[in-house]
């Protein structure tokens, strides 16, 4: 199905980060059997490799992802426009700009968090971004990096920014620091600084501002939301414990029918993980990313050691997937309902 521009903005009330190697298609399946409404981002793509890579691997994804929005990094609005077209092809409900990744890898290609530095270059790409194809097109920033004062630069940024006509931006509510700290530490130690991106919405109205940073349960959620905020991003919470934040998510956050809990969830894969396996598949590249299913439930332990040790084995099936279960006390006939 395709998504309307404000089912996308809806749907952003509640999202799951970009997160390199973490949020592949598969990751993303499993999200979306848990919650029908969040909206899952890919990782991050680089524009170059959009253009010239491995489409079908970088940019394909399962209709049941949607809402789903693509990811895009660089700094040169003609690749960036032809990188929008292709994804817009694909089907994506939306185009996020990456505009607070640290890498160094990233830095050396002039693109996410130093963009920060520039943000008449940022008006530049999603301008030609937006000109490049009707689906919506999105930011996502830093409150700063290095010596800038947030204060100062991040209302200049996101009034520089939304002239061209993006109306929706992800704010990540901490400075990154471009050298002295690994990306790991740029999403730690920097202190994190939720009242000011609360102010950026009583100053701007008319955007829709989504907060990220340190979010790790749907009540914190729910209170940022309440602050008047217009959604709130979950990404390593979200990865790590996918049962807490997004099988409630459908209930709690949108006020609607629907959600699986992690058992529901687990059934719902077989079918995929079916047809994973019978294209040659390993079973390990999508388990990898249900470990954390079961997190601090009894026999969480096992479910997670049966499935690392034995995934990656060739051959490995369902089968394994039974045993994992089986660690949680869980009759494998036992009959799952969907939640709501
Ligand atoms: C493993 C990993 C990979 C990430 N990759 C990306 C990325 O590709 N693009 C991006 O904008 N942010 C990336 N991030 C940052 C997250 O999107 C998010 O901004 C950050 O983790 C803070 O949110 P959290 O505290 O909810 O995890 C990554 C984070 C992690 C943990």
């Amino acid at each position: 199905m395709k998504y309307k521009k404000q089912d996308i903005s809806r749907a952003s009330r509640l999202s799951v980060a970009p997160m390199m190697d973490w949020t592949d298609r598969h990751c993303r399946y499993l999200h979306r059997q848990l919650s029908g409404r969040a909206l899952l981002y890919t990782e991050m793509v680089t524009a170059p490799a959009a253009i010239h890579g491995d489409r079908d691997r970088l940019l394909g994804f399962d209709p049941a992802e949607h809402p789903v929005a693509l990811q895009l990094g660089g700094s040169d609005p003609a690749e960036l426009a032809q990188a929008t077209r292709i994804g817009a092809e694909y089907g994506y409900d939306e185009i996020n700009l990456n505009v607070g990744c640290p890498s160094d890898r990233v830095q050396s290609g002039c693109f996410g968090a130093v963009l920060m530095e520039r943000p008449a270059l940022v008006a530049e790409c999603v301008a030609a971004m937006r000109d490049a194809a009707t689906v919506e097109i999105t930011v996502k920033c830093r409150i700063g990096v290095d010596d800038q004062d947030p204060q100062d630069i991040l209302p200049r940024f996101l009034e520089t920014v939304s002239a061209v006509g993006v109306t929706r931006f992800t704010i990540h509510a901490r400075k990154a620091w471009l050298k002295g700290l690994s990306p790991k530490e740029n999403r730690e130690v920097p202190p994190l600084d939720y009242p000011l991106v609360i102010a950026m919405k009583r100053a701007f109205p008319h955007l829709h501002l989504s907060i990220n940073g340190g979010i790790t349960n749907l009540d914190q959620a729910e209170a940022l939301l309440a602050e008047g905020l217009d959604g709130v991003m979950i990404g390593r919470a979200a990865y790590h414990d996918p049962g807490a934040i997004l099988a409630d998510a459908d209930r709690r956050i949108f006020g609607a029918e629907g959600g699986r809990d992690a058992f529901a969830a687990v059934e719902a894969m077989r079918p995929y993980i079916e047809t994973h396996l019978a294209a040659g598949g390993r079973l390990h590249s999508i388990t990898r990313h249900m470990l954390g299913l079961f997190a601090g439930r009894p026999g969480a332990r096992g479910w997670r050691r049966v499935l690392s040790e034995g995934a990656h084995r060739p051959g490995a099936g369902l089968e394994l997937l039974d045993r994992a279960l089986a660690e949680l006390g869980r009759d494998v006939a036992a009959p799952v309902r969907a939640q709501g």
